[in-house]
Parts: C-alpha cells; structure tokens; sequence
C-alpha cells in the first residue's frame, strides 16, 4: 500500500465500478460520477467468471479506485451451483483486489450478514467469529478473506437485507403478492436489519470521502467494515410495515410462518443483526433505522427522479 495513485484523491480520477446494473451497483453508478470519470461495467460487458480478461480489463483500465458491487447473490440457487458461485463471489474479488493492488488502486468490496451462522442473539461485530451456514455465505467469505489478504488498500462493507426499488429483492416480491393477494405467509424467525441499498451507496462515498485527508489516504481506516441501518425486525416484521406503508394494510393479511413451514434450499442464520459501532466510530456515519429508510424507498419510488 505504497501506491502514490491509492494515495492521492480520487476526484476527476478513473474509477471502475463492476456490477453496474446491481441494486445497489446502479445507485453507486450515479453517485460514483461525481468523485471521478466511471467505468461502469455490466454482466454483458464482461462475465466476472474469466478470470484472466478481469485482470486484463482492469490492467488496462488502470483505474484508481475499484468498486466490486457485482455478486452471484441467488442465495437458494447457490446451493447447487457452488463453482459459479465461487467464481463470481471469491475468485473474481481476489482478481480484482490483486490487480488493484497491481495498479495501485484502492479496492471497495461488499460481503454480507451471511458469513454468520446466526447463533448469536447481540449484533455481530467486525471481530465476532464467522461460520457461514450455506454456499453463498461461504463464498462471500473467501472474497472476503481474498480480498484482505490481497496487499490492496481496501474497504470490505458487509451489509444485510439490501432492498431498493430496482431488481429482485423482498420489498418488490411483497409488493407485487400484496397486488394479487389478500393474504401473504412470511417467515417470522429469521431476525436481521432491512437495509435499503441507495444509503449503502450513499455511506460507501462518505467513507471514501473520508478516507482522504488532504489528499493522502488514511491507511488506518481500510479494513472491515458493517454498513446497515439500524434496529430489527424479522421477514414478517419487515413485510407488515411494507404492507401498511404502501397502503394495502385494510386488505392485505401477513401471518407469521416459521422456517419449517417455508423450507428452502439455503439454510440462513436465525439472527443476523450487524453492529454498526465501527462505522459510527471510525467515519461518523450511521445509517438511518430500517423503517425510516423503507419510508424513503417508498416516497422515491412514488417519485422516480
Ligand atoms: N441482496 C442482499 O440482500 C444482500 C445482502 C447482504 C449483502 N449483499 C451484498 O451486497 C452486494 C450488492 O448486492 P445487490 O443486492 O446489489 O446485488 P444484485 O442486485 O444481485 O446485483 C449483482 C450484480 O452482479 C452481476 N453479476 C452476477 N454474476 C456476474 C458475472 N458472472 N459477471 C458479471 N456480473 C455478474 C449481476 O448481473 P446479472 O443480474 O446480469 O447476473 C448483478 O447486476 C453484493 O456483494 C452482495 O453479496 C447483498
């Protein structure tokens, strides 16, 4: 981490962001655009699992700032499809943290609440000991555990329960049975933090911003890092204030089922809070509670810029 470029501001620099059309890669798209030039690349443009084109791709772009937002993130589909999943999630990361590191750029990474088995009952840390349960967990874990063992200036931001307006994920499924049903059956013992994505991306360029002082990069606070909004709730929790904020609570009834009644291929940690206290500590940034950040989703998506 010698790098004069991973040392110098990445304002009006080049910077290479993966996962482009992601959740929460394509709010970074627009966000990223005003720290530097973007190199925005898509699953289309380039297949993460050739290796050997990643690092040439990257080599010739010779960015100085590197945002992996891409994943293989069907967390039940991972289950039999544990050499892609490894590909995407572990191999590729630890391409583009060594080539990062190759080029002197600083490398941001994303991993996920996952890599914890979920025994614990108190949010997890940075340090509390990891034991993913399912193929997706442990993937992610080894992109981790890459990435940190790549000798890259690097940001490793584990989030947990992404949702946004764009994609699949949990709030656009809810919203979409709350238009053909009257009544929806979510898992109520699996406890976690809802997190909507525009705010992960939003706290990535806060943390980038203050990784820089006077142009010098602040190598004592790369590293690990959660990224989530605060509070808990479960599914069934989380999908009754979808509900009733967007206003199907007189029609629609969600009941509480268990894991067992909604048995699915990947098994998934019972409690999976993440304890922010890094964040706040080390860059002042605290996400907002989950509810207050379901709200936001709600009124941007009620008026899309
Ligand atoms: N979603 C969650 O609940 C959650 C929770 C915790 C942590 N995370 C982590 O947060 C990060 C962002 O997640 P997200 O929800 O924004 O993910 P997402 O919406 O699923 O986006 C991931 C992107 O990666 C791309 N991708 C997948 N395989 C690829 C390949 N072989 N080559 C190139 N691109 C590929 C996908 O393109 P295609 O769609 O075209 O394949 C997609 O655009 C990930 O690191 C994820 O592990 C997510």
């Amino acid at each position: 981490m010698n790098s004069s470029k991973a040392g110098s501001h990445i304002h009006s620099r080049n910077i290479l962001l993966f996962g482009a059309n992601g959740q929460l890669g394509s709010k970074l798209k627009s966000l990223l655009a005003t720290r530097g030039t973007v190199r925005a690349v898509g699953h289309a443009e380039l297949d993460l699992r050739d290796l050997t084109m990643l690092r040439a791709f990257i080599l010739g772009t010779n960015p100085a700032l590197i945002v992996n937002a891409a994943a293989y993130t069907a967390v039940d589909a991972a289950e039999s499809d544990a050499e892609n999943t490894q590909l995407v999630n572990a191999q590729a990361p630890r391409v583009m943290a060594e080539a990062a590191r190759d080029c002197n750029a600083l490398f941001v990474h994303y991993s996920t609440d996952y890599v914890f088995d979920g025994t614990a009952h108190t949010p997890y840390t940075e340090e509390s000991p990891v034991s993913p349960l399912g193929v997706y967990g442990a993937s992610k874990l080894a992109g981790e555990q890459a990435v940190a063992a790549s000798g890259a200036a690097h940001l490793i931001l584990r989030t947990a329960w992404l949702y946004s307006n764009r994609g699949k994920n949990f709030l656009n499924t809810m919203l979409r049975l709350a238009a053909e049903r009257d009544e929806l059956r979510v898992v109520n013992d699996q406890a976690g933090c809802p997190t909507y994505a525009d705010l992960v991306a939003a706290a990535s360029l806060q943390m980038l911003d203050g990784l820089y002082v006077n142009g010098q990069l602040r190598a004592d606070r790369c590293g690990l890092y959660h990224v989530a909004s605060q509070g808990e709730t479960t599914w069934w929790g989380f999908a009754r204030r979808i509900i009733e904020l967007a206003g199907f609570g007189e029609r629609v009834r969600v009941l509480p089922i268990t894991t067992a009644d909604y048995p699915t291929p990947a098994k998934r940690p019972a409690y999976s809070v993440l304890s922010t206290d890094k964040l706040e500590r080390v860059f002042g940034i605290r996400l907002p509670h989950w509810e207050d950040g379901l709200k936001r989703c709600l009124a941007e998506r009620a008026t899309p810029k």
